[in-house]
């Protein structure tokens, strides 16, 4: 799978989004390297913060699949790139360190690329808690 192609699966992803509260639809795709592909949308809540965004999604169905290794994420919301937010971060970066990131509007037409240690750098690792 190209990146255009990831770009498309997130921007698939995100007409799912259960976003009635922020008015604010976010697809994310992820692409395991074994091939397979997680994709996931924003899914709000009554209660505010109890709202989980599309990376997280699609990060933990991943892991829950059984996929533990990653080529890249497509991430697709908005009327510019939408960078993942902090939390999905560091989330990331427990199993993808050097993930690489798509950043695309939610219409896929632009897209940035960074890495998630450009995104995160210095993220906290396990190796920072005690043996
Ligand atoms: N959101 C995501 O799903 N991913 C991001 O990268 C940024 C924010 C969601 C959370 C919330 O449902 C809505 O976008 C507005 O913050």
């Amino acid at each position: 799978m190209d990146e255009r192609q990831l770009v498309e699966q997130a921007v698939a992803a995100r007409k799912l989004a259960y976003a009635p509260y922020s008015g604010f639809p976010v697809g994310a795709a992820l692409l395991a390297k074994d091939g397979r592909l997680f994709t996931g949308c924003n899914v709000e809540n009554a209660s505010y913060g109890l709202t989980m965004c599309a990376e997280r999604v699609a990060l933990f169905k991943a892991i829950s699949a059984g996929a533990r290794e990653f080529q890249a994420l497509a991430v697709a919301g908005g009327e510019a790139p939408c960078a993942p937010c902090g939390a999905c971060r560091q989330v990331l970066a427990e199993f993808a360190p050097d993930l690489m990131v798509l950043m695309a509007d939610g219409e896929g037409k632009q897209v940035e690329r960074l890495s998630l240690g450009e995104l995160l750098p210095r993220a906290f690792r396990r190796e920072n808690l005690p043996p």
